[in-house]
């Protein structure tokens, strides 16, 4: 059986709290997911906001010129006009166009979240997805049953019933809360596959609170779930989504043990293209994957004690289950130094799957310039950090001129920061430099409160939740790569930022900036 892979990396992913991709990330995902072999895009959710619908619109026009090859591209709306409206217009250029649509079933949500009853619900299930499939503009229908898995079961069938009945050809049982088990979900899925009649294509979507998203997929599968949805390096609302790479592996590793009715389970991942993939969405998303993670994780093939590097070393199968080279590892050994041109770093910087514009690869050519001078070679890594670091400044009001910093065991850090300030009303205006002197905890704590004070978030207006500093490579001239959260403490809206330099105070003050970028053009 064909187990059909659904990506919503840039719909539930981008749900990820401080994740936002704008139309370019989308676009650039996009094209390295269709070219790892997904079966389904879900670009967005079009009604949530003009820039998802203008994304969503982007990666449509994408397929429409061919550059998605036959994948599908689906988008979200809720049951209501408007929502499918949105989508419809959104979707309209691709090659393959779903419309993925959804209300939940589960009386805590019915009466908490919508406050309708389980009639008004199945009304709008039946009025919605009439009116989906009599729009003509989307070429398959797919329901979700939000909570489904905390559904009254009788109800869900009714749910799932009605939308059949209307003319949606796939049905999607989520698992929203991450709260079901996989023997508990195999017995809900086969029980409502006998309830409803049709030639309806089961799909199941898990989170994973619970740490189970990627079982729970599994076991769908192997009692007959044909499309299983998921993300790149599992991201998603709160613990995230099942990973698209553990899915993926388990399918091939264990074929033997994972079989529906005694068949075997493919699917058409290209597994040589993930470690890219989960790269990419690494960099473009500012989450970066924990490094025991599975499959992706940094550690993933590394063997740290002697007994087991004995065995890699004898027999790699000792400790490996996984060859690295199918997952891509390894597969690129190119290192750009002081010498490389211009047209080496950009031809790399494309392969990797980010598209910038001449003023893009302006900017990082010039920052990986710098950094060459201090760094005899610079990996796909360092590559990465640098990209990162210039998508998050763009469009940034505030830009690093100068900074001092006195600190010692003696005497409270001090830090002097000058920031470049553009007009955003006149971009063509020379940008002001304003210059703020601020102590702290520690040098870092001062350079931050000096920022605050410069773009008026001080005072309490945000809050630092996460800081923290790698190194990108190995080595003492290793660039460090800098990671800042901040929320907005009147709204609780989060923001990151990125900064790289081969000075640690440099890249945290980077990063800081480009956090607070964000925040201030929010407030704009
Ligand atoms: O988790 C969920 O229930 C969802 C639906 C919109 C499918 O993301
Ligand atoms: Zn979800």
């Amino acid at each position: 059986m064909r187990i059909h892979i659904y990506d919503t990396t840039l719909r539930d992913g981008e749900q990820t709290p401080g994740v936002h991709f704008g139309v370019t990330q989308k676009l650039d995902i996009a094209r390295r997911l269709a070219k790892t072999g997904v079966d389904v895009i879900e670009a967005g959710f079009p009604a949530s906001s003009p820039g998802d619908r203008e994304a969503v619109r982007a990666v449509s026009e994408a397929s429409g010129r061919g550059e998605l090859g036959d994948t599908v591209v689906s988008a979200l709306a809720r049951m209501i006009p408007a929502d499918i409206d949105a989508a419809a217009d959104a979707v309209s250029p691709a090659k393959r166009k779903r419309l993925h649509i959804f209300i939940a079933t589960s009386d805590i949500h019915l009466e908490n979240k919508l406050r309708i009853t389980r009639d008004e619900c199945l009304e709008r299930i039946r009025a919605c997805t009439a009116y989906g499939r009599e729009l003509g503009a989307f070429d398959e229908i797919e329901f979700s049953a939000e909570d489904a898995t905390r559904s009254d079961f009788d109800f869900l069938c009714e749910a799932v019933r009605t939308a059949v009945e209307e003319g949606a050809g796939i049905v999607n049982v989520p698992d929203t809360v991450g709260y079901t088990t996989p023997a508990e979900f195999q017995e809900i899925l086969i029980r409502l596959r006998g309830r409803v009649p049709g030639g309806w294509r089961m799909s199941v979507h898990c989170h994973n609170d619970l740490g189970m998203a990627t079982a729970n997929s599994l076991a769908a599968a192997e009692c007959g779930a044909e499309q299983i949805e998921c993300t790149v390096n599992g991201l998603g609302e709160r613990a995230g989504n099942a990973a698209m790479e553990e899915i993926v592996m388990a399918l091939k590793v264990r074929r033997d043990a994972i079989r529906c009715d005694g068949d075997e389970l493919t699917c058409g991942i290209v597994t040589r293209e993930i470690t890219e993939t989960s790269r990419l969405v690494a960099s473009l998303s500012g989450v970066p994957v924990q490094p025991n993670k599975a499959v992706v994780g940094q550690n993933a093939f590394a063997h740290a004690s002697g007994i087991h590097q004995h065995g890699v070393m004898a027999a790699r199968g000792t400790y490996e289950i996984m060859n690295p080279e199918d997952l891509g590892l390894n597969a690129n050994t190119i290192v750009l130094g002081k010498l490389s041109g211009r047209h080496a770093f950009a031809d790399r910087v494309a392969q990797m799957g980010y598209s910038l514009d001449t003023a893009g690869i302006d900017a990082t050519f010039a920052r990986f310039k710098e950094i060459a001078d201090k760094k005899s070679v610079l990996t796909d890594d360092d590559l990465r950090a640098i990209v990162g670091e210039y998508l998050d400044s763009l469009e940034g009001k505030y830009y690093l001129d100068t900074f001092q910093i006195q600190s010692g065991n003696h005497i409270r850090a001090m830090a002097l920061v000058s920031l470049s300030a553009k007009d955003p009303s006149d971009p063509a205006k020379e940008p002001e430099v304003i210059t703020e002197a601020a102590p702290g905890e520690g040098p870092v704590d001062a350079a931050f409160n000096a920022v605050n004070r410069i773009a008026g978030a001080d005072g309490g207006r945000v809050e630092l939740v996460s800081y923290g500093i790698t190194a990108v490579t190995e080595g003492t001239d290793a660039l460090g790569e800098a990671r800042v959260k901040i929320t907005d403490t009147a709204s609780g809206t989060t923001y990151t930022g990125r900064g790289v330099s081969t000075d640690v105070i440099k890249a945290s003050i980077k990063a800081y900036l480009g956090a607070i970028n964000k925040w201030e053009r929010m407030k704009r």
